[in-house]
């Protein structure tokens, strides 16, 4: 199943491509982020600089030593190697159990499935592992754009779970984590019995959504999730700009981020602040945003494995209209499950629900009927 390279197309595609990627890039961030927030301090009395330099800087120290090496509230942490390079996981549950691989998303680490380690891990059932994705947290951190391919993904994941003792996994992905998932799903199928995307979409199908390929999602949500995804432009263009970025203002974007979590404690904050401030974080994550928009990104393989797309209805990130339509076209065993109310970091804003409706899935046999939305 698994699928060649695409050919790189000619050198004056690919200039053309990229001046116009600088000009919307640039563009964006001069509406976004140098003219908006300047003004908008200036209203408030408060330049950006003095802001950003006199912001506090959070407890980094200790909450690093919890989320890397010491705490094992959620699992035993472990480093293991892939090709020479090193990921950090968290484990909980017995080896000989099951493995449930889960992927976090941006910008966050492990962390994000503490509760899906507590939940699964408390039996022998399962081996229940949180790995950083490269680039992130105590995972090696790569900057080759190489790195951050479909195929290079897909291959990672499958060679992760060799090296945690397994052959095949139920495989857990949210947000970029999802989107990595379904890499793995068109490319690398053989290694993944069932698979659980939560609030991430599936970059063929969304594509073509904002396309407007499908004539079931209507302009006017196309154009919504186009300017909610702006933020993506800024993220193409190239250093030192993406990365003055993604650390705007002590890291506002994560503060953002983190919050959107809901009952996300101050120490929670914290603790993402501390994971994407290590050195190497925001330029790798920049570069899972730069490989979505080259070209060979949308991998429309058809799926076959059993599939669960867990979905909050309330992801101010990510148009349900535009992400789920026509995604029952390439997944085969496609079943969709809306958590009403539940922001995009539902696997922490909503655990008791999304643990639910993962443990009704995995359990499930394997043959499982279609729902729609
Ligand atoms: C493990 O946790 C789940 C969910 O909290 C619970 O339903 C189950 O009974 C627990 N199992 C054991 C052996 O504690
Ligand atoms: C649009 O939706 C209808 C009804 O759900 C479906 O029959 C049709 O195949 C869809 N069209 C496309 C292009 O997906």
């Amino acid at each position: 199943m698994s699928q060649s390279a695409p050919k790189r197309p000619n050198i004056l595609v690919r200039a053309s491509y990229a001046l116009l990627r600088l000009g919307v890039g640039l563009a964006v961030f001069a509406y976004d982020y140098a003219f908006r927030i300047w003004f908008m301090s200036l209203i408030q009395f408060r330049l950006p600089w003095k802001r950003a330099l006199s912001s506090p800087k959070v407890g980094r120290a200790a909450a690093l030593e919890a989320l890397l090496n010491q705490d094992p509230a959620y699992g035993k942490h472990r480093l293991f190697e892939v090709d020479g390079n090193t990921y950090h996981c968290v484990e909980s549950g017995s080896s000989s159990g099951k493995l449930i691989l889960l992927l976090h998303g941006f910008p966050q680490c492990w962390y994000s499935w503490r509760h899906q380690l507590k939940e699964f891990g408390n039996t022998s059932d399962y081996h229940v592992v949180a790995v950083d994705l490269k680039g992130y947290g105590g995972s090696f951190k790569p900057t080759a754009s190489d790195e951050y391919t479909p195929y290079r993904f897909a291959e990672d994941i499958e060679k992760i779970v060799r090296a945690l003792g397994h052959d095949t996994c139920i495989l857990v992905g949210h947000d970029w984590g999802g989107i990595i998932a379904w890499y793995c799903a068109a490319l690398r199928p053989a290694f993944i019995e069932k698979l659980a995307i939560i609030n991430a979409p599936h970059p063929a199908v969304m594509g073509r959504n904002i396309a407007l390929r499908n004539p079931n999602v209507s302009m006017w949500e196309s154009l919504k999730q186009l300017y909610i995804s702006r933020y993506i432009a800024v993220i193409q263009l190239p250093w030192p700009f993406h990365t003055i970025y993604m650390t705007w203002r002590n890291y506002e974007w994560v503060r953002v981020a983190a919050s959107d979590v809901g009952q996300a404690a101050p120490e929670d904050v914290d603790t993402y602040v501390s994971s994407f401030a290590l050195p190497g974080v925001a330029s790798c994550s920049s570069a899972y945003y730069r490989s979505l928009l080259k070209p060979g990104a949308s991998i429309d393989a058809p799926i076959h494995v059993p599939t669960v797309v867990i979905w909050g209805n309330q992801d101010i990130a990510l148009r349900e209209e535009v992400c789920l339509t026509g995604l029952e076209d390439i997944v085969e065993d496609l079943q969709i499950c809306i958590i009403d109310g539940a922001t995009h970091f539902c696997p922490e804003s909503s655990h008791q629900r999304v643990n639910h409706l993962l443990r009704e899935f995995i359990q499930k046999g394997n043959d499982i009927e279609t729902s729609e939305t």
